[in-house]
């Protein structure tokens, strides 16, 4: 039976994957009560279709820091896309780059950048840092990512200390000592003693460091994890030019608000100076459609990517699952009458009195 929406593919992942690889993957915190909010939040927003336009011609071409993307759904950092797919990230970023749209590569990917770049060449890359408390880790790291070309720098600011993950514990997962994980040093200076040790999340790390990292790249930085105004605030004035609207897909700490229903707010705080992003929760061209209604410039997929990767060799369930929903998006633009991303605002869409 052929897979026709994001969820044929995550019940395909789920019976093809190990256990303990499915609860990594599917997990959230605690008591996942975000990770299922993201998804129902979705549902209490109602479409307002526009009739009687033409749209022969429908157009879902967008753009992110000035670099041109096919369609507003780019894929969100994950990382040990190996424990899915032998080659991990190397077919993701094949996959991104053969549909045109912007990859985000996690500092836990479990490939070399060079890899990445070398088997994705001309694709849209962003990097993910999680800042280690080893200053002179992520100095390197920013700046291998600049000289290989990634165009912008993702900083996710959640993440001072892992999420309690209550399946991960229960599989006893231990990611650290996994041999996926590979020398986060580059080629040149790594020394004959392997580097097995991961470098703690920098749980000190804060606005001041912003600025650090700035002075180090000139490549744009965006915060992953923003959820309220007063931090979107902070990141307009801290020159910070985009964020993620995002709980880490319901990972991180547990009953914050779902991404979309903390859209608005952030949103409203930035206005129009930088461009606003989110993931979490997005399974159809419809979601896609709201978030931008409520202001986003694009989305990111977290989950359906490594559901993808699970099926048919890699790169070419990543590509089924990015054609999937940018089908569904183009029809969701031409039933409610936009022709262009540039049509859609927020009166396309209400919220339902459930
Ligand atoms: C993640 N996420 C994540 N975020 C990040 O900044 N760096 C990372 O390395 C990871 N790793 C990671 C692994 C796995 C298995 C998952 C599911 C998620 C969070 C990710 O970028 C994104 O915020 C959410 O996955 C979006 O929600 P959906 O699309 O999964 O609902």
């Amino acid at each position: 039976m052929p897979l026709v929406c994001l969820t044929d593919f995550q019940a395909y992942a789920q019976e093809h994957l190990s256990k303990s690889t499915w609860d990594f993957i599917e997990g959230g915190s605690d008591e996942c009560f975000t990770r299922d909010d993201n998804i129902a939040a979705f549902k209490k927003i109602r479409l307002r279709p526009r009739y009687l336009r033409d749209v022969r011609e429908v157009d879902t071409r967008t753009t992110i820091q000035g670099e041109e993307i096919t369609a507003p759904i780019c894929i969100a950092p994950t990382g040990f896309h190996c424990l899915v797919w032998p080659d991990g990230e190397m077919s993701t970023a094949r996959a991104a780059q053969a549909a045109g749209i912007c990859y985000i590569i996690s500092t836990y990917a479990s490939c070399a950048l060079e890899d990445i770049v070398a088997t994705a060449p001309r694709g849209l890359k962003w990097f993910q840092l999680y800042p280690t408390s080893d200053r002179q880790l992520n100095k390197q790291l920013v700046q291998r990512a600049e000289a290989l070309g990634f165009k912008a720098l993702v900083i996710t600011v959640d993440t001072p200390k892992m999420g309690n993950r209550r399946c991960d514990i229960r599989n006893q997962l231990d990611l650290q000592r996994n041999l996926l994980l590979k020398d986060l040093r580059s080629p040149k200076e790594r020394h004959t003693t392997p580097y097995f040790q991961m470098s703690p999340i920098d749980s000190s790390f804060c606005w001041n460091d912003i600025t650090w990292l700035q002075s180090l790249t000139r490549l744009p930085i965006i915060l992953k994890g923003i959820l309220t105004k007063e931090d979107a605030e902070l990141a307009l004035k801290h020159n910070v030019r985009g964020v993620i609207v995002s709980n880490h897909g319901g990972r991180q700490l547990d009953d914050v608000p779902a991404s979309i229903d903390a859209l608005t707010e952030v949103v409203a705080a930035v206005k129009g100076k930088m461009e606003v992003y989110l993931d979490g929760g997005i399974r159809t061209g419809n979601d896609v459609l709201k978030a931008l209604a409520l202001g986003a410039k694009c989305v990111f997929l977290g989950r359906p990517i490594l559901w993808g990767l699970a099926y048919k060799q890699g790169e070419h369930g990543v590509e089924e699952v990015l054609n999937l929903i940018k089908n569904e998006f183009h029809t969701s633009m031409s039933l409610t009458g936009c022709r262009s991303v540039a049509e859609i605002n927020q009166d396309l869409v209400q919220f339902s009195r459930l």
